[in-house]
């Protein structure tokens, strides 16, 4: 099938671009972003992934794919087209539109009948009606383009591994040609019949191809995410709970995650949910309960709940860290391990909020970057210089490069003795063995 993403620069975009190129369908990814297309048709990843850099290679090498900033020649030569533009919430907690209005004037003056235009943006269930009214006023829905979502489940980080291995696949319709056209497209991903460097694992199992319609499909997203969410706010509450009665969240999950029904799995307490994505959708969904006239209280809730998390993170490190001029050491400052992504970073968050009040902070991450341009702030090459003359480490992202650190040797570099383990990284007795003194969450 020939096929073009719109977006394909952007991070859904760009590993399903490739990854549906593996799949033997040609492919154009297009991006208005002409710096990001130089360096993909140059081999060279835009983001930090796992995998990425292998895939994008062999994509190129075996000519999989192409890169253009032509987004109308390239909807002129499509049978499918792949909307996975961005949809950033704008200054006023709105989700902003502009990527996605600007792909339907492109999609409303190159439509090429019959396309099928499939959704991989979280859009709200209002936009996606928009896209069908306005392409509607030129076109024939059902003769000359139908409208079908497909929601994206990859996690930042394990985003390629995800795209292989995805636990369902999810499609919105209601036209059967559509459908049919999907079952089609997917069929090398479901028989597990693709081509890709040796690097990728494509696991021996069965992918669920779920057909509902178009509002279920989003819903399916949306309610997703907000689960997530609200096990990260669930579980950080509890943690706290835990630090006032002396009792180890640690072993309180492993307990609770025995029981099937609950599990164990994202139930890490850490400094709160970050990212482009979680905050985000809960917002969409409390946005569309104004929109419906309903009180999305338990979102908002989730979302207030994470809020305080990094304040509450502060509060913590001002128990031990007396002064206000004392020299903070911050490990990690991606939003999660294995992605540079820095967006919505608590660690982020927590760093501004130290500088205001006066800190000398210095961080470190194996990977991401962050410039302020402050006196009181500098970022690291390495995790141990940001450690020299510290009076506290702070833990705020999980690298795995953090648990072999040289405890001893941090004792040394360190002017005091704190350490505050915000992802429950480190074995107390460990770090206690080496002089310093422990403070985990939720124990
Ligand atoms: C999330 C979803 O997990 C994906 O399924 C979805 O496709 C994606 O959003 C999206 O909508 O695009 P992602 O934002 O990459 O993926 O990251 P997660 O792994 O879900 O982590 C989100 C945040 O929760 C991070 O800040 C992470 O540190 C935090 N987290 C996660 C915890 O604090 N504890 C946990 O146990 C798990």
């Amino acid at each position: 099938m020939k096929v073009s993403v719109i977006g394909g620069a952007g991070y859904v975009g760009l590993i399903t671009g490739l990854g549906i190129s593996t799949m033997g369908h040609k492919v154009i990814a297009t991006d208005i972003d002409e710096k990001k297309i130089a360096l993909l048709n140059n081999g060279k990843p835009t983001i930090f992934e796992k995998g990425l850099s292998s895939l994008l290679d062999y994509c190129n090498k075996n000519n999989m794919i192409e890169f253009s900033t032509d987004i109308s020649s390239s909807i002129k030569k499509s049978d499918l087209i792949i909307i996975s533009v961005g949809t950033p919430t704008d200054p006023n907690g709105k989700i902003d539109l502009s990527q996605v209005k600007m792909a339907l004037k492109d999609l409303a003056e190159n439509l090429n009948p019959f396309t099928l235009i499939l959704i991989k943006s979280t859009l709200p269930i209002t936009a996606v009606n928009m896209l069908k009214e306005e392409l509607g006023k030129k076109f024939t829905e059902g003769k000359d383009f139908d409208i079908a979502s497909n929601p994206e489940f990859l996690r930042e980080g394990r985003a390629v591994y995800d795209f292989y291995n995805p636990d369902r696949i999810v499609i919105g319709g209601s036209s059967s040609k559509s459908i049919d056209i999907l079952k089609e497209f997917y069929s090398p991903l479901i028989n597990r019949d693709m081509s890709v460097p040796s690097d990728i694992s494509i696991e021996k199992k069965k992918i669920p191809f779920i057909v509902t319609n178009l509002p279920s499909a989003q819903m399916i997203k949306y309610g997703s995410n907000a689960f997530l969410a609200n096990k990260i706010s669930f579980v950080n509450e509890i943690a706290q709970i835990c630090e006032s009665v002396g009792a180890n969240v640690n072993d309180v999950i492993t307990g609770m995650g025995m029981d099937p029904r609950i599990g164990s799995e994202y139930m890490q307490p850490g400094p709160g949910f970050g990212g482009p994505c979680l905050e985000k959708d809960l917002e969409a969904l409390v946005e569309l309960g104004r929109f419906f006239n309903l009180e999305a209280t338990f979102m908002k809730a989730i979302l207030e709940r994470n809020e305080r998390q990094v304040e509450l993170v502060k509060n913590k490190m001002s128990r031990f860290v007396n002064s206000a001029y004392s020299k903070i050491a911050i490990m990690g400052l991606a939003f999660k391990a294995g992605t540079d992504d820095i967006r919505n970073s608590a660690s982020v968050k927590l760093i501004n909020m130290l500088i205001m009040e006066g800190y000398e902070v210095r961080s470190y991450d194996p990977v991401a970057k962050l410039d302020i341009n402050n006196s009181n702030y500098s970022q690291c090459k390495d995790l141990y210089s940001t450690l020299e003359s510290a009076d506290c480490a702070v833990i705020m992202t999980e690298w795995e490069e953090f648990k072999s650190i040289d405890l001893n040797k941090m004792k040394k570099l360190m002017k005091s003795n704190i350490v505050l383990d915000i992802r429950n990284l480190f074995n107390r007795d460990d770090v206690e063995g080496a002089g310093l003194k422990y403070y985990g969450l939720g124990s």
